[in-house]
């Protein structure tokens, strides 16, 4: 089996539920506890083994490539002042793998994006990790992917159950299980109405594809919010081939919300050795002042 060896980051979202903090800076940068979300991405990505990465920008995402991007100044001045530490972080930052972009000309959804990444992905298995969801686990969601599908082959997509009420915000799948955990998927519905959904089981924002996906998504035309969407093509996907949800261990943060966003830093700043009990304090305090309701 062909060793998944590149990943698409689509991070072209203009980010209009979090203005006027995305005004003028990407979501995809927005701090959790210490670090912007898309390096936990690219963290994820590089943990599973991944060597090149490309990510997908639009407008105003400058920074991003700036992030990864060495800064020789700022290198120089840390060495200065004998900043050890910090001087190695922000370098690993611009090792950490083989960082591509491309930029998303228009806003025409998720499909397009990944069909913006067809040429460097070339004919070989790929992954996308979407730049606006975090995912805390122990093993990274990326390389549960991976491991499942060098035992079933095909595509795998990361699933996981949401409440009856959020099945309109995403990507919901119609599956056979096969094992606990493991569906082969019928059908796919992108945003369906509640009464449409045909399970409760969302596509959380990792997949494994083959390279065939983009014969589907050539073909595509506008589907759920007018956009291009790439459920439409993986459902078209599961007609052909075999297409696989895995439910993915690990709590999955829509950092695009203000409230995800916000529970993924509380969530990760506990989880973090050197500020949880800060955080724990803080948070005790805060709820003391503020009556609950
Ligand atoms: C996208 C996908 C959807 C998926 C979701 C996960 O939607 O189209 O299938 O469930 O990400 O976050 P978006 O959130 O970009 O509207």
């Amino acid at each position: 089996m062909q060793r998944v060896r590149k990943a698409v980051i689509p991070a072209a979202g203009l980010g209009t539920r979090l203005l006027p903090a995305t005004k003028a800076m990407p979501k995809e940068m927005l701090p959790v506890v210490d670090k912007p979300v898309i390096q936990y991405i690219v963290e994820e990505a590089v943990a599973a083994g991944i060597e090149d990465i490309l990510i997908v920008t639009g407008k105003g995402k400058r920074a991003i490539e700036d992030h990864f991007d060495r800064s020789v100044e700022l290198e120089a001045l840390l060495q200065d002042r004998g900043k050890r530490n910090e001087l190695e972080t922000i370098r690993a930052i611009s090792e950490m793998a083989n960082i591509h972009y491309i930029r998303q000309k228009e806003p025409l959804g998720l499909g397009h994006a990944v069909w913006c990444a067809r040429r460097f992905i070339g004919d070989e298995p790929f992954a996308v990790l979407l730049g606006d969801v975090l995912i805390q686990s122990e093993e990274p969601a990326l390389v549960q992917l991976l491991r499942r599908r060098e035992v079933v082959g095909g595509a795998v997509i990361g699933i996981q159950p949401v409440a009856a009420a959020d099945v309109h915000k995403y990507g919901i799948i119609d599956g056979v299980e096969m094992e606990p955990g493991l569906f082969r998927v019928r059908r796919m519905v992108e945003k369906p109405r509640p009464e449409e959904a045909p399970s409760n089981l969302a596509i959380l924002g990792r997949y494994v594809l083959p390279p065939q996906v983009f014969t589907h998504l050539e073909h595509a035309s506008a589907g759920a919010l007018g956009e291009i969407q790439l459920t439409d093509a993986l459902a078209q996907l599961a007609v052909e081939s075999d297409v696989y949800g895995l439910t993915v261990q690990g709590r999955t943060f829509d950092i695009g919300s203000p409230l995800g966003w916000l529970e993924a830093t509380v969530a990760m700043a506990l989880a973090d050795p050197a500020l949880g009990d800060g955080v724990r304090r803080i948070l005790y305090r805060e709820l003391e002042r503020t009556p609950g309701r």
